[in-house]
């Protein structure tokens, strides 16, 4: 039997209902959060506490509980679960009311649900690396809030998908943004460079970790924009999120990146990376490198 977090309790998953009247059922009126476990362990589990606050805080949603009782209701879930090695999906939306876009004007409970799901490493992908499409970026100016509201970035991924590719690379007006789910790096002369952390890309986390690697492994990491042009000319390109980790791309529109095969900065990352989760959650089975 699997359980779920309804409003603060745990229940049987099967069980877990939400209102016909839910904001976030109706509006997407709600923010979310993926959180990875490696043998059974959250990974940066605190930095997703931290931005599913800072991302409640934009959209004035106050968290009914600490952050405390919610970390340790998610390591009860992931417990009950028996959950080694998959993620938790977690999010709140405003709450129940009449169908009204103007918040509602009595306070209401927010709606809490989190669940989890068994999922391996991407290994044959790590290794291999993946294909891309490039896409207009059509989202909204608050791209740095976790929203439930995803349509932009689902057109996207599903425009990659039906190309056979892994992931949509996103631009503005030629300057490359983010994934449809995952942030987006080239590295030139041994330079990693990323767009910066501001309204128009969401903060990853595993964007933060990568960039701490960088730090303390002396690559050279510049957070600016780079245009479509840096792409197609990248010695590397990698994307990075919470389940897919550091991943290699190896191919953008059909056109092979460098020799088509993922770079000698890219796999030391993917090293860095994986001694990261060692550190937090313990040893890996199953490593990119072997
Ligand atoms: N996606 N950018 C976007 C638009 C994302 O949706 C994600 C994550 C990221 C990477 O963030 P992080 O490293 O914190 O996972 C960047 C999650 C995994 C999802 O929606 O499933």
């Amino acid at each position: 039997m699997k359980f779920a977090i309804l409003n603060g309790e745990i229940i049987e998953r099967s069980e877990a209902k939400v209102d016909v009247e839910d904001r976030g059922y109706q509006f997407g009126d709600g923010v979310y959060e993926v959180i990875r476990v490696y043998n059974g362990k959250m990974f940066t589990g605190t930095e997703h506490m931290n931005r599913f606050v800072k991302s409640l805080d934009s959209i004035g949603i106050v968290l009914p509980y600490t952050m405390e009782q919610l970390t340790k209701l998610l390591e009860e879930l992931v417990a009950k679960n028996n959950l080694q090695l998959g993620t938790i999906y977690m999010q709140i939306t405003r709450g129940v009311a009449p169908r009204n876009h103007a918040f509602p004007a009595e306070n209401i409970t927010p709606s809490l649900v989190a669940y989890t799901k068994e999922a391996l490493r991407p290994l044959e992908s790590l290794k291999k690396g993946v294909k891309t499409i490039v896409t207009e970026d059509i989202r909204w100016l608050r791209c740095d809030i976790k929203s439930l509201n995803l349509l932009g970035n689902l057109l996207a991924k599903q425009k990659a998908a039906v190309e056979g590719c892994f992931e949509a690379v996103q631009h503005r007006n030629g300057n490359v943004t983010e994934g449809s789910s995952s942030n987006i790096y080239i590295v030139k002369n041994g330079v990693v460079i990323t767009h910066p952390s501001d309204n128009l890309i969401l903060k990853g986390i595993t964007k933060d970790v990568i960039l701490q690697i960088c730090t303390s492994n002396n690559i050279v990491v510049k957070e600016r924009t780079f245009t479509l042009d840096e792409l197609a000319n990248a010695d590397e390109v990698f994307l990075s999120s919470t389940t897919s980790e550091v991943m290699p791309i190896i191919e953008v529109d059909g056109k092979r990146v460098a020799d088509g095969l993922p770079g000698t900065v890219t796999r030391r990352l993917q090293e860095a990376f994986e001694q990261e989760i060692e550190k937090q959650c313990g040893a890996l089975k199953d490593k990119t490198l072997n």
